[in-house]
């Protein structure tokens, strides 16, 4: 095999974030610095409240930074207008969160379908159940294609949410404290799944407040007065 010299996926350099709530505006990021390669997975550590979140939504490309620069493989996106903002997020990214956000009254399988019938680009019917499927397969819940979550357990419940997140081939995986809601044992499992995906090469960033789930991930980063280090 031929290697690659790959440039990163992402490239965060003096990126800052001012907050304007009710009260005084707050310098919730204040030059962030961070480069994440294909495959590569990264925790982010930090105390209730130290913008963890405010910087995942800024990678996700929910919320823009106010200023510093973000350069997503090899294109710069810092400007990037909002409606190809849009684009790029539901293309390039997949999301799981604390709550996995699930349609109660649709299966498993069609949770995860979800998320192809409101992306960009049109499968055939026959296409869309068999990437929904390898989904499944991908998080190790295939047989339970046809339960709804009220049938699932906390952990299948975040499986099928990191199913749904995969299932368009996201080139990054955002996670934000996606074992918040689950027992430690729980917890491993779904560390694991989210790490096989970078076996694939996917990036993964994960923030979590457990020091065992950061310790797997192959760089540990911490978020402390505005700055990663
Ligand atoms: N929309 C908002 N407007 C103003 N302040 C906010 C907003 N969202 C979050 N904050 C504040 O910004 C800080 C960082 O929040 P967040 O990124 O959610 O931290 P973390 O995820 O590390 O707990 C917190 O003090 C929070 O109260
Ligand atoms: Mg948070």
């Amino acid at each position: 095999m031929t290697a690659l010299i790959q440039s990163p996926l992402i490239q965060l350099s003096g990126i800052t974030k001012t907050l304007k709530g009710q009260d005084e505006p707050r310098t919730i990021l204040s030059g962030v610095d961070l480069t994440v390669h294909s495959g590569q997975s990264v925790a982010i550590l930090g105390r209730s409240g130290s913008g963890k979140s405010t910087l995942l939504s800024l990678i996700g490309l929910f919320d823009r930074p106010d200023g510093g620069q973000y350069i997503l493989g090899e294109r710069d996106i810092t400007k990037l207008p909002e409606r190809k903002a849009a684009q790029l997020r539901s293309a390039e990214f997949g999301f799981v969160f604390q709550r996995f956000f699930l349609l109660k009254h649709l299966t498993a399988a069609q949770n995860v379908a979800m998320a192809l019938v409101n992306g960009q680009g049109w499968h055939s019917r026959r296409k869309r159940k068999a990437k929904v499927l390898a989904a499944l397969d991908q998080v190790g819940i295939a047989h339970l294609a046809k339960h709804k979550p009220p049938r699932l357990s906390g952990g299948e419940q975040q499986r099928v949410a990191i199913a749904r997140a995969l299932v368009r081939e996201p080139r990054v995986l955002l996670a934000d404290e996606p074992t918040g809601a689950l027992d430690t044992e729980t917890g491993n499992l779904v560390v694991d799944v989210l790490l096989s995906a970078t076996h694939r090469g996917c990036g993964l960033v994960l923030v979590t407040h457990d020091h065992d789930h950061a310790a797997k991930m192959g760089r540990v980063l911490s978020l402390h007065d505005g700055k990663l280090a």
